[in-house]
């Protein structure tokens, strides 16, 4: 590749090479800012959301412009990427006045959260916010973890332009740590110019958009403060269209403690760390660099199928190790309490078949060999357990995912979870099946997807109606 833009070129290389040192911004605070809360009552959160035309520095000196959610509440906010986070407690009530200021329609989805249909955010659940229109969406905060907020109406576009956020929900203990980070992962294509590209090849509509940057907390390569011994939480959530976080942090491990739903009962170890679209881990790292090391987290290669190339580590941030942290009291011995649901050999089994059609001009996407929105939704009954077996066909993996209810995945042998904690978006490698158990709760039109949203878009979507119980 030739270009006289050097700044350009050294992106490209950064991005579709190796490792590249130099960080985009300095010791910068990466944390994103917290919607404000106009409700003084402690138990209640009341919050106003804007979606609208931005404009944000992905490369430094060269603005791009981006669709962006900013805090119709604070004056000074302007549209960032990723939005403000939304920060609450178990139990409390979220109000959330949303105004839509795009030049299309929107929806905002509360991804993972179990929320009223009503509040679901999908084109199923309400009537679409129309430019200058607006929404309100109230729900309650059932269950600690980290989730995530986003359109759900073209939201291969409309996610892709910038409209995401996190949202934290704090339990009651949390084990001490030296820093609480938030790390929301993404990739963007952009131009030499920093503008982000409009350009869509095959590949994109293939396995999903994949950028030519990669992003955290809409950053290239942030650089953060830590100390020799100090132990972190990162809660991570990959947002991207379609691309893969595979994470490793050399000479350290990762201790995950809790999954998309919140905490596990038993945390585990792991070297590397796997985030599909819409997948969301919470760790606890411990530094173990010396004093003036930089550590590098970064993404490495992991193969999801149509013959991916590797194209090396990318690195993502960096920890600068500066002086030796204190010292921390005790992990506590007991992390999240999850009930494993009661399947025996008599619960209903129902079969989703992911496929791919390449025959046309354009790849098409199925479930069950139908296409969204022409499906025959799955009826259901509230309060019943079902097994859904997943099965993937296709030479690529594709993370699935299901609306207002998380559950528990199975082991191979399909009878009991493989660990117990609570997903809501669960990778289904090619040419496997996987399975889950599910409790189906709140009643009303809930979507089921491939993450990857040129899929979800192009007809690997189904839908789920929970009718009143029994
Ligand atoms: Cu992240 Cu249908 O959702
Ligand atoms: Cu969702
Ligand atoms: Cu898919």
């Amino acid at each position: 590749m030739r270009r006289t833009n050097s700044r350009f070129s050294a992106i490209l290389a950064c991005a579709a090479l190796l490792a590249c040192s130099e960080p985009s911004h300095g010791d910068a605070d990466i944390a994103p800012a917290v919607l404000l809360d106009l409700d003084p009552s402690p138990d209640a959160l009341l919050v106003e959301l804007v979606a609208s035309p931005a404009q944000v520095e992905i490369l430094e000196g060269k603005p791009a412009q981006v669709w962006a959610f900013r805090d119709g509440a604070d004056p000074e906010s302007t549209g960032s990427v990723p939005g403000p986070l939304l920060e609450a407690r178990v139990g409390d009530e979220v109000t959330v006045r949303f105004r839509n200021e795009l030049p299309e329609e929107t929806t905002i989805h509360w991804h993972g959260l179990r929320v009223p249909n009503a509040a679901d955010g999908t084109p199923a659940a309400q009537t679409p916010v129309p430019p200058g229109g607006d929404f309100e969406y109230a729900f309650t905060v059932e269950d600690e973890g980290l989730f995530w907020y986003h359109p759900h109406m073209r939201g291969d576009v409309q996610i892709e332009r910038g409209l995401y956020a996190p949202l934290v929900v704090h339990g009651d203990v949390e084990p001490d740590v030296a820093a609480d980070r938030i790390l929301v992962l993404d990739d963007v294509k952009i131009e030499a110019d920093g503008r982000l590209s409009e350009r869509i090849d095959p590949l994109d509509l293939m396995v999903g958009r994949q950028g030519n940057v990669q992003l955290v907390n809409g950053r290239r390569l942030p650089q953060v403060a830590t100390a020799s011994g100090a132990r972190e939480r990162w809660r991570l959530v990959n947002v991207a269209n379609g691309r893969y976080f595979n994470l490793e942090l050399p000479g350290h491990t990762f201790l995950v403690i809790g999954w998309d739903g919140g905490p596990l009962t038993e945390p585990y170890e792991t070297e590397t760390l796997l985030l599909a679209p819409g997948e969301r881990y919470d760790v606890l790292v411990e530094i173990a660099g010396a004093s003036g090391d930089t550590v590098a987290l970064r993404n490495i290669y992991y193969d999801r199928g149509h013959e991916l190339a590797d194209s090396g580590p990318v690195d993502l941030m960096l920890l600068s190790v500066d002086g030796v942290s204190r010292s921390f009291d005790a992990l506590p011995t007991s992390w999240g309490e999850v009930e494993p649901l009661q399947i025996d050999a008599s619960t209903v089994r129902r079969q989703f078949v992911l496929a791919e059609d390449d025959s046309g001009v354009e790849p098409i996407f199925m479930i069950n060999d139908e296409q969204f929105p022409d499906v025959t939704p799955l009826e259901v009954q509230a309060g019943d357990v079902e097994i859904w077996e997943v099965e993937n066909g296709v030479e690529m993996d594709h993370p699935f995912h299901l609306h207002g209810m998380s559950f528990q995945v199975l082991d191979a042998t399909g009878t009991v979870p493989a660990r117990l904690g609570w997903k809501d978006t669960v990778n289904i490698p090619r040419d496997t099946t996987v399975r889950f158990a599910v409790r189906y709760e709140g009643v009303g039109r809930w979507m089921f997807h491939c993450h990857i949203l040129e899929h979800a878009e192009r007809g690997m979507m189904g839908e789920l109606v929970v009718s009143g119980g029994r």
